[in-house]
């Protein structure tokens, strides 16, 4: 267990440690030499770092006052970290590793740990964050909630994330931050099964490849939830190329965030504002419930939204979403105003009352579709070829129909008129407005 006392710790925040390890054998010795060996695997970090500090030094010649007034601050932050760790360490003994026998001992843990993240840098907060983690004083792996919560702790640029040429994927299952502040936070490839990011900011936060990969247990009240999200704030945060089941963004703000390539099954986004993000290439597939959500300006150029996602009163308004695969999918009372849906692919899928005018889903391919009591005012259907669509008192007026196909489509009660009618390439099959079937 002590062998890695002995590995030349230089990188603080991953060390070879396990802080539970550590403090279990602690247990097991006394107080004072608990806190000895604490210090030695500090120390081992800190005398690295003040030999390159001396070593600068040395190159300077002679230093200069902020030299002095920067190692001074890596001092008071060393020492405050190990105060923190040593009164840690002694309340745990203290109260049990669950500290379940002691509301008092948990409010003074939690003030003390507020009172030390506010005053570390990235690099001693992070090794913080990863010992409790570690200890499960802040996750859900041992009881329904975290043990010490992290509301409002200020946790900016906090790196729990893989580093960049680093392809070890970390993991923090169950994990729980719930309101915290991680503005600039990294998750990189990181494991979240479990984790609990519920109301946090998290702006411009980085989940990179992140994963929720199941084989982990945490004791949670909602049935199969991987990661949640919920109410978060996620403006410009990133998720390119990220893969979750069963994750929770109800009602989270993701203007501008990063999806490139996202695939999300099984989740729940409904009210979830995600204009202006870049959604290009992402992978929706259900059951999943992303109704009442915003997509204003968003980019959904080459998503795919499949089996039985329900996007119910969302609003792609002036969306890009050429390439666009749907299959299987709700869009009830859906908005698309002058959205752009070039070379879209759009089978089994239900747009009644649909709010689509302006729409631009030119050359695309849309089969056994219903856009009944839909508004389509002036939508361009220029080379579409739509099959077994109905379109039951669907306003048309003003659609271009030019080059289209449109067969076996059901045409009965639609607000077009002949003229338009007539540009279409072929109406084989299909039933007029005025109930007229088209022979095939
Ligand atoms: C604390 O938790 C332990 C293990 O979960 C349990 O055995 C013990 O009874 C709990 N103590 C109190 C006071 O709740
Ligand atoms: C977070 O990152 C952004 C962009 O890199 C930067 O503009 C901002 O100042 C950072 N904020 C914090 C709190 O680190
Ligand atoms: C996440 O944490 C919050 C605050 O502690 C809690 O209210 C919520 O129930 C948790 N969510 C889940 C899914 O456990
Ligand atoms: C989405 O969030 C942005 C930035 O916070 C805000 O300006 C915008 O009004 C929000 N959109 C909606 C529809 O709530
Ligand atoms: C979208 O897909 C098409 C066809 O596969 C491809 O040519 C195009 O480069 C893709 N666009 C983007 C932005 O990925
Ligand atoms: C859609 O575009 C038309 C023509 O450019 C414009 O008059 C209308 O206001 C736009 N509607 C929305 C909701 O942007
Ligand atoms: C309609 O779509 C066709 C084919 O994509 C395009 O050539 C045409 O310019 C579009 N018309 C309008 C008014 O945008
Ligand atoms: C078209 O819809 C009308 C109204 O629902 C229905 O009566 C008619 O049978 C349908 N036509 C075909 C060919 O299914
Ligand atoms: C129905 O409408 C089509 C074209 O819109 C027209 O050619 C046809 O004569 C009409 N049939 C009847 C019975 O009014």
């Amino acid at each position: 267990m002590l062998d890695c006392l002995k590995t030349k710790g230089n990188e603080v925040g991953k060390s070879k440690c396990s802080i539970l390890a550590l403090l279990q054998l602690l247990a097991t010795l006394s107080v004072p030499l608990a806190i000895g060996l604490y210090t030695i695997v500090h120390k081992t970090n800190e005398s690295d770092l003040a030999r390159q500090n001396r070593r600068k030094d040395l190159d300077i010649a002679g230093g200069n006052r902020a030299k002095d007034e920067s190692i001074a601050n890596e001092v008071r932050k060393e020492n405050i970290l190990v105060e923190y760790q040593n009164s840690l360490a002694k309340i745990l003994l203290d109260h049990g590793m669950t500290l379940n026998g002691s509301v008092s001992a948990r409010f003074v843990v939690r003030v003390k740990t507020l009172t030390a993240v506010k005053q570390l840098d990235t690099v001693r907060k992070a090794f913080l964050i990863q010992s409790l983690y570690e200890a499960n004083l802040i996750t859900t792996a041992v009881s329904t909630e975290s043990i010490i919560s992290l509301e409002g702790a200020d946790l900016n640029k906090l790196h729990l994330g893989s580093t960049e040429d680093d392809t070890e994927r970390p993991s923090h299952a169950c994990l729980s931050l719930a309101g915290a502040i991680l503005t600039n936070a990294s998750f990189r490839l990181d494991n979240l099964n479990g984790a609990n990011f519920t109301n946090p900011k998290l702006r411009f936060a980085d989940f990179t490849d992140s994963r929720t990969d199941y084989g982990q247990y945490c004791y949670h009240q909602i049935d199969h939830l991987s990661v949640s999200f919920h109410s978060a704030i996620l403006n410009e945060a990133n998720f390119m190329t990220a893969l979750y089941d069963n994750a929770i963004f109800t009602y989270a703000n993701m203007f501008q965030a990063n999806l490139q390539k996202f695939t999300c099954r099984y989740c729940n986004i409904v009210g979830a504002n995600l204009s202006e993000a870049d959604l290009t290439g992402v992978t929706f597939s259900g059951p999943a419930n992303i109704g009442w959500a915003k997509f204003i300006n968003s980019k959904l150029i080459n998503a795919s939204f499949t089996n039985g996602v329900n996007f119910q009163q969302s609003d792609f308004t002036r969306a890009n979403a050429n390439g666009i695969s749907i299959r299987q999918c709700m869009f009830y009372s859906a908005t698309f105003f002058n959205s752009t849906f070039n070379h879209a692919t759009i089978i089994n899928s239900d747009f009644k009352y649909a709010r689509m005018d302006g729409i631009d889903i030119s050359q695309g391919m849309i089969t056994n579709s219903v856009f009944n009591n839909a508004h389509l005012v002036d939508v361009n259907f220029s080379h579409t070829t739509c099959r077994q669509c109905t379109f039951l008192n669907a306003i048309l007026t003003g659609a271009n129909l030019q080059g289209a196909i449109f067969n076996m489509c059901n045409f009965t009660g639609t607000q077009i008129n002949d003229k338009q009618l007539e540009q279409a390439s072929s109406l084989a099959g299909s039933t007029l407005p005025n109930g007229t079937l088209v022979p095939n």
